[in-house]
């Protein structure tokens, strides 16, 4: 039995294709259109789209598929979006997320004597 060749199993959204102006840490990103947010900067070279709260370690899409959560960003002031389930578009504005992310100012305002989130 002979196996043919076949297509990449990711393949672009039909006519969306086109390069897309992005974003990334604040610098201007060409990017391939017509996919996810995570694809197009793994396309463009970004290899760090976080860092994890404890260590600081550099972390990168994983799963592509929504599971494993590595490939959290900042996606137009809203902090950890899953970038391998949002298709990119023009004029995004993306940041690396750095750590935990913060909280919205009102929870803080309400627990001005918490240390922290979890009120240890
Ligand atoms: S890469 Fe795994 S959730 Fe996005």
């Amino acid at each position: 039995m002979t196996v043919q060749p076949t297509s990449s199993l990711f393949k672009p959204l039909a006519g969306t294709e086109a390069p897309v102006d992005i974003w990334f840490n604040d610098a201007p990103l060409r990017v391939p259109g017509g996919r996810s947010v995570a694809a197009a900067l793994l396309a463009a070279g970004v290899s760090r789209f976080r860092s994890t709260p404890v260590s600081g370690a550099p972390r990168a899409p994983y799963c592509m598929m929504g599971a494993c959560f590595e490939c959290l960003v900042e996606i137009d002031g809203v902090p950890a979006r899953q970038s391998c389930m949002v298709e990119v578009r023009d004029g995004m504005r993306i940041r690396s997320q750095e750590g935990a992310r913060d909280l919205p100012p009102e929870i803080m305002q309400d627990a001005p004597a918490l240390e922290n989130a979890h009120g240890r």
